[in-house]
């Protein structure tokens, strides 16, 4: 089960070897070696020491927006310091290298580190809880330029209170442009990574606990439509239990083993 375990990585890199479309599904996992906290890993997990109700939520939002959107602005300040790790980089270098063979990502990541790293200029990207660069009314949905992201320096761990800047539009409260509890996901980018699992012959599944629906049904839905499922993660997890082969790795470390001739 581990990557000094040398069947796995050879499982693994056999069953990717043999496969003409390949997905990687991602979840905070993959960006946890740029520096970008994962939600629940013990002790670093962001909802280990912050409150999902009050700041991921639309009623956290209405009761406190200087809240809400601080705690974003922190958040998207650690994005953009942040930089792909080696295992953005394998995934992109893959999906120059596999060609004519079909890759894609289906991230529930907010950040742009796949983008970043050149994935999507090889590859299609798909966000499935939107971006935390995005931003967008809360009131009218009028999408907000590149302006309304400023870095804001020295900013204290879990970001201060800040007001949200205003619409152009309507007035309305700016929010930021990823799904919250309670949220549906867009249907767009979900149909797409439905399809996309349905079709996959191998859906390589990195970092992610696997407990937010409906994002982790897509994991039984490729293995259901016959892929093979090949989880990335240092941890046992929901993902972990429905893998054919499970490299017990962190992302960094292991994809470029995976990946990389
Ligand atoms: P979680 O924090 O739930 O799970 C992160 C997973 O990454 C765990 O299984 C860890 O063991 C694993 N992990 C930690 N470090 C790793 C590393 N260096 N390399 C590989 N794996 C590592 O994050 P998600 O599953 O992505 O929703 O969470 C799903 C959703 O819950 C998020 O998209 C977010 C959150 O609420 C929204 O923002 C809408």
């Amino acid at each position: 089960m581990t990557l000094d375990d040398p069947t796995v990585l050879a499982d693994a890199r056999a069953a990717l070897r043999g496969a003409t479309r390949i997905v990687f599904f991602t979840g905070a996992g993959m960006s946890a070696d740029s520096g970008i906290p994962t939600f629940r890993d013990a002790l670093t997990g962001l909802w280990e020491r912050f409150d999902p109700a009050l700041l991921a939520s639309i009623d956290g939002f209405e009761a406190d927006p200087a809240l809400v959107w601080g705690w974003y602005e922190w958040r998207r300040q650690k994005v953009m310091q942040a930089q792909p790790n080696a295992g953005h980089r394998a995934i992109a270098a893959f999906a120059v290298q596999a060609k004519p063979r079909a890759v894609a990502v289906v991230t529930q990541n907010v950040d742009d580190l796949h983008e970043r790293a050149g994935t999507s200029d090889a590859a299609e990207v798909v966000h499935l809880h939107g971006s935390i660069l995005a931003l967008r009314c809360f009131v009218c949905a009028t999408p907000a330029g590149d302006a309304l992201i400023n870095a804001v320096p020295d900013e204290p761990e879990g970001g201060r209170r800040l007001t949200p800047p205003r619409c152009t539009a309507c007035g309305g409260p700016m929010r930021p442009g990823v799904v919250w509890f309670g949220e549906s996901l867009p249907p767009a980018a979900f149909d797409r990574a439905t399809k996309l699992a349905q079709s996959a012959d191998a859906f390589v599944v990195v970092g992610t606990s696997g407990v937010v629906e409906p994002a982790a049904s897509l994991v039984r839905h490729a293995r259901r439509h016959g892929a093979t499922v090949i989880v990335i993660d240092p941890n046992e997890s929901a993902s972990t239990r429905d893998a054919h082969c499970w490299i017990a790795g962190s992302a960094a470390h292991a994809l470029p083993l995976l990946l990389c001739d």
